[in-house]
């Protein structure tokens, strides 16, 4: 079906390899509460960022064909391993159909007055070498230091919702290779869990960059613009995932969207 038959009312897709997308999906909940959400996470596949690019070209693929044929008018790739290894596939094969968001070009574009950008993510996003080559198209014309890390732990255990003093230990075991920088990019989804207690590490002295708030503000813009946003409020959100959900992931859902919510694995998938 081509863009112009979308309505108003169809869903917007989301997906991830697991939790990291949820913060896109509480952010759209909070500016777009008419919103129906259909949201997939790939946690059979998870972690991408450990996979070939074959196999989460194949993949994501797959997902967003999914959403596609449950009528969405939108799809958000909200995860950085699948848009650095996929995006170009994806668009050229639904941008006529769908609009297509995800959570790496609204932020590149907002790194224009940083000077030294650290950026952590999967091994598989540094090494599609994605962010390197969009900083080098935009600013070009800047001095714009880059330093990436990759930081291969850190999903999993977000994933799993293992104990929090953990999880804050290896992340700074991570942050002390990222000091004197001015930026800090999180790219990877599932580290937006903790945002909160990055910023403690840093003393506010390095500006994390926002990303959910960035991401959602340009989604929101542009469904205004194709006259695709959702004025009623509609159906009650569905969770997919591609193997049983981890009761940390249904916590978390449920924080977010309260209990109408409908969780349903996808076993053919
Ligand atoms: N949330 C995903 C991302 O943004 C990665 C997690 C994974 O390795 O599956 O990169």
């Amino acid at each position: 079906m081509n863009l112009k038959y979308r309505k108003m009312t169809s869903p917007i897709g989301i997906f991830d390899s697991g939790i990291g997308g949820l913060l896109i999906a509480k952010e759209i909940k909070i500016h777009m509460p008419n919103e129906y959400i259909i949201y997939f996470g790939d946690n059979a596949n998870m972690p991408y960022g450990e996979k070939s690019k074959e196999f989460i070209k194949k993949c994501s693929m797959k997902i967003a064909y999914f959403l596609y044929k449950k009528n969405c008018k939108a799809i958000v790739i909200a995860c950085n391993t699948m848009v650095t290894n996929s995006l170009d596939i994806i668009q050229k094969e639904f941008c006529k159909k769908i609009l297509i968001f995800n959570v790496v070009e609204p932020v590149i574009k907002t790194l224009v007055s940083s000077k030294k950008v650290g950026l952590m993510a999967t091994p598989a996003t540094i090494r599609s070498n994605f962010f390197k080559k969009e900083i080098e198209k935009y600013f070009h014309h800047l001095n714009l230091d880059l330093i990436q890390i990759e930081t291969p732990l850190l999903a999993p255990i977000i994933e799993n919702g293992l104990d929090k003093k953990k999880i804050n230990s290896v992340i700074e075991s991570y942050l002390k290779h990222l000091q004197s920088i001015d930026t800090l990019l999180l790219a990877c989804t599932h580290y937006l869990f903790f945002k909160h207690e990055i910023d403690s590490f840093y003393h506010g002295k390095v500006r994390v960059i926002d990303v959910q708030k960035i991401v959602v503000q340009y989604i929101q813009k542009k469904l205004h613009e194709n006259n695709l946003l959702s004025i009623h409020s509609t159906k009650n959100p569905i969770f997919y995932t591609s193997s049983s959900a981890s009761s940390f992931f249904q916590k978390q859902v449920k924080l977010i969207f309260g209990k109408e919510v409908f969780f349903k694995q996808n076993t053919r998938f």
